[in-house]
């Protein structure tokens, strides 16, 4: 085990999602006598940020430099074990603090969100994390934790069943309440742009298997599309299916970890992850209303103008994100069915206390980097580009499970 100056960095102390990151992992760092730093562009800012923590969270180092910094990066990164980042977005400001990671064999995770970036830190920086040792995993969030660890979580129960996995698993998200921040709406007005001035971005975004390792992009799934206008009768759920904002980054995320893993889930693994409503015509209309609505939102921001207004009037802004109290009433529940080629059904239900975009989403951030710290020789998988579930699978799970407010429960098992 390195041994380091610091376990835990938290880069990005100041944001809408890095104050409460802040909060979260002083708390967890104090209880288990690890060495955190937070770090960021604004003294100040970090000072106030520091002065409201609890515990001895006022006593913390304070590292002050710029994302783009690339020394600065370098000197930060060989100070720690761990750097956990929520400086996004990620392809705007993340790109010199993974490579630095990636220089000093230090592990690395965020809640980036954006496929394309993840992927072109894969192609750039994969060789040299595996020869460093570095462990560097993203989408540690909201996306795309519970996916990703639950689909695990149907599989585990699969095999200790049936001794084989499911073929197919299909996601569908049947509760999400609460708010999103600043960053993730800057997150998808870069995307947006991006649409516009990068000519991969599109083929990128409908690839089902973009995040897969060259020569294993192939699969029965077809194109991932951003909001279609498509509603579509679930007849395992009985219910109807709405397009999810999310589901072809959460996907593509899932699908890696089948590749990277050596096909625990089977070659021919189908995945797919959408939203529901409920049965009959009112069920119907609500999923067509919500399709369309996400439909002319995407149209909105895609047409520049329209961009601006939205931007300026509409979303929030870098630091802003949900009450306190939307924070703490949210919560969010997917539920999971897997087929095997028999046809025999299992579901899971997976859920999660606290909004989505800010509260769950930085408590499963803390749990991945206090993972990546303190389980350091229980993860079995060496240096390299990982998701959560491949790096970090049941180390994680429990860890959500009793300090997230996650819950992973099988709810039915009907055989063939
Ligand atoms: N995966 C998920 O489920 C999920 C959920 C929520 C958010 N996210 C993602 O998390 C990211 C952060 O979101 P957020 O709402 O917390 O964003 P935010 O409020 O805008 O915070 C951004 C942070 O980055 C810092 N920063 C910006 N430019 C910098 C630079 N050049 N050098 C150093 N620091 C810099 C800001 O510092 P200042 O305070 O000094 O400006 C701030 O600390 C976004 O990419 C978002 O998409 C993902």
């Amino acid at each position: 085990m390195m041994d380091r100056e610091f376990d835990i960095i938290l880069w990005g102390a100041t944001g809408a999602t890095g104050r409460r990151a802040a909060h979260h992992l002083a708390r967890r760092c104090g209880e288990h006598g690890l060495r955190l730093a937070i770090g960021g562009r604004n003294r100040d800012k970090l000072e106030t940020v520091r002065g409201n923590l609890p515990g001895a969270g006022n006593e913390l180092a304070i590292l002050v430099g710029d994302s783009h910094d690339a020394a600065f990066m370098g000197a930060m990164t060989a100070r720690a074990r761990v750097v956990v980042s929520t400086v996004g977005p990620f392809a705007l400001y993340g790109s010199e603090l993974v490579a630095a990671c990636v220089a000093n064999g230090t592990h690395y995770c965020d809640l980036t969100a954006e496929p394309q970036w993840m992927r072109a830190m894969i192609d750039a920086h994969q060789q040299t994390a595996r020869e460093t040792g570095a462990r560097i995993v993203h989408a540690c969030g909201h996306d795309s934790i519970p996916s990703d660890l639950g689909v695990q979580f149907l599989q585990d129960e699969a095999m200790a069943r049936y001794g084989r996995p499911c073929k197919r698993v299909t996601t569908r998200v049947t509760r999400m309440k609460g708010g999103f921040s600043g960053g993730t709406a800057a997150s998808f007005l870069n995307a947006m742009r991006l649409r516009e001035t990068d000519p991969d971005f599109g083929r990128l975004s409908a690839d089902p298997y973009a995040l897969c390792p060259e020569g294993e992009r192939q699969g029965p799934d077809g194109p991932d599309r951003m909001m279609p206008v498509e509603v579509t009768w679930d007849a395992d759920l009985q219910a109807w299916t709405k397009p999810y904002f999310m589901g072809p980054m959460n996907s593509k995320v899932v699908r890696r970890t089948n590749a990277i893993m050596d096909y625990p889930y089977g070659r021919d693994f189908s995945y797919q992850e959408t939203a529901l409503t409920r049965g009959g015509i009112g069920g119907w209309w609500a999923a067509m209303r919500y399709a369309i609505f996400g439909r002319m939102l995407l149209i909105a921001m895609a047409i520049p103008a329209s961009r601006g207004l939205l931007q300026r009037h509409v979303l929030p802004k870098s630091g802003e994100g949900p009450s306190k109290e939307v924070r703490e009433s949210g919560s969010y529940e997917i539920v999971q069915v897997g087929e095997m080629p028999d046809g025999t059904v299992l579901k899971a239900r997976i859920t999660g206390q606290g909004d989505p975009g800010v509260r769950s989403t930085t408590l499963m951030l803390t749990e991945a980097a206090l993972c990546l710290a303190e389980d350091e020789s229980r993860i079995v998988v060496a240096g390299g580009f990982w998701t959560p579930a491949a790096a970090m699978g049941r180390l994680l799970r429990d860890r959500v499970t009793e300090h997230a407010g996650l819950s992973f429960e099988l709810i039915a098992n009907h055989e063939a």
